[in-house]
């Protein structure tokens, strides 16, 4: 199965998949990683592993959709059974989204539906929260709001900063993307009704 991975910046969730393809646990391989920003640190990551790197910048284009449906060409052409959001850091268009029904995903920093959107260990900390986490779950046109398929918690110490909570959650999502990959590139996880759907046991 091939995955197209999308970044904006540091890569670490790219790094892990490369990782856990290279040590023969994810039994998958990256057609293309795609940036939206040129200075993005994950196109050195994809560059070093030999994975074809694409920036397409936003700001070579009129408006969000214009973009959208050149970054939906370009993934076309690598026919992946996955695209992974991996700190990609733009909203998607609904037509996007709908194009790649079911087989888009994305790693957000919460535990949804808590802090949708940014700066979420910030109001975790303000919020006064004793545990945090991070979610994988499917894209749907509503923002931060698809199906989520697993959650992974970590706790909130007194005196946190958000670099320090951030640091913490950021450990288990590089354990758990390239885990659930698995189970999509494997056909055993889908979403079937706006639902997800592990081995046909909703989650
Ligand atoms: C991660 O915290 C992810 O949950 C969020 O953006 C960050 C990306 O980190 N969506 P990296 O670029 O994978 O290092």
């Amino acid at each position: 199965p091939t995955l197209c991975v999308l970044i904006s910046g540091n890569g670490s969730n790219l790094q892990a998949i490369i990782d856990r393809i290279n040590d023969g646990t994810l039994h998958a391989r990256i057609g293309c990683v795609i940036s939206n920003r040129p200075d993005a640190y994950g196109l050195e990551r994809a560059k070093e592993a030999g994975i074809e790197a694409h920036c397409l910048d936003h700001h070579d284009y009129a408006d969000r959709e214009s973009y959208d449906e050149a970054l939906a060409r370009l993934i076309s052409q690598y026919d992946p059974q996955c695209v992974v959001l991996a700190g990609f850091m733009r909203i998607l268009t609904a037509d996007f989204v709908n194009s790649l029904r079911g087989k888009l995903v994305n790693i957000h920093p919460s535990l949804l539906p808590k802090y949708k959107g940014l700066n979420t260990h910030q109001r975790a900390i303000d919020n006064g929260d004793k545990e945090h986490g991070v979610s994988v779950h499917f894209v749907t046109p509503e923002l931060d709001g698809g199906p989520v398929i697993i959650q992974s918690k970590v706790p909130v110490f007194e005196g946190d900063t958000a670099e320090e909570l951030a640091s913490r959650v950021q450990e288990q999502e590089r354990q758990l993307y390239p885990y659930v990959l698995n189970w999509i590139c494997s056909g055993r996880l889908a979403m079937k009704e706006n639902k997800a759907v592990l081995d046909d046991e909703e989650l």
